[in-house]
């Protein structure tokens, strides 16, 4: 996982909780990195689990909460970094049905040893999408924060609906129900 999802994770940690916070998981997480990472460093993903669980304990917030919550914020980074990607779109549907041939394809032009997921469309609509997360990682809610971040920068009121379609949560399907 590349080094800048890392960084805007800690940055996150340090501004919605304090520096203490970020010193205190990083040192309780016994990480190979050792919690130094540049953006275009190249770092386990079990890094992360053990950054977020460790935050998770401190805070005793659900894991799953704290990986949604930050989604939810990563796109509001992206959504200034990655303006180019975005502003093409017309909606959030538009936009989340081009993630798998778009967006993650541009990701790994800028860097080719990124660990993406597979987003596949199952059905569209004007008011309902329905779309299939896979990953070996497992970061399903990672991504409904994703989805939830993105239907905010464009303004849409929508729900999000998740179910497991493996029980390990590699593969999960999306419904998302616009509220109109
Ligand atoms: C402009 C928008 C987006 C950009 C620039 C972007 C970029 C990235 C980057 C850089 C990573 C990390 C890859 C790595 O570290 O190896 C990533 C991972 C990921 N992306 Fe995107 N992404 C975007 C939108 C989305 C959206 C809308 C979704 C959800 C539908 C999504 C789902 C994910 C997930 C779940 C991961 C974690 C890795 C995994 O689950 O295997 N992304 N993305």
């Amino acid at each position: 996982m590349k080094g800048l999802i890392f960084c805007e994770f800690l940055e996150m940690v340090e501004e919605k909780f304090g520096y203490e916070t970020v010193d205190e998981i990083i040192e309780k997480s016994n990480l190979p990195s050792k919690g130094i990472y540049t953006s275009v460093g190249t770092y386990s993903h079990e890094e992360m689990f053990s950054l977020v669980g460790q935050l998770s304990v401190n805070l005793k917030v659900p894991v799953s909460k704290l990986f949604y919550t930050y989604g939810v914020y990563v796109f509001g980074v992206f959504g200034k970094a990655y303006k180019d990607l975005i502003i093409e779109h017309s909606d959030a549907f538009q936009f989340l049905s081009r993630v798998e041939d778009t967006i993650h394809v541009q990701v790994l032009k800028l860097y080719p040893e990124a660990e993406l997921p597979t987003i596949e469309i199952k059905s569209q609509g004007p008011h309902k999408l329905e779309l299939i997360y896979t990953s070996q990682r497992k970061m399903a809610d990672f991504a409904e924060g994703l989805i939830q971040g993105c239907l905010n920068y464009f303004n849409e009121d929508a729900s999000i609906n998740k179910v497991g379609l493996t029980e390990d949560q590699t593969q999960v399907l999306f419904t998302i129900q616009k509220n109109v």
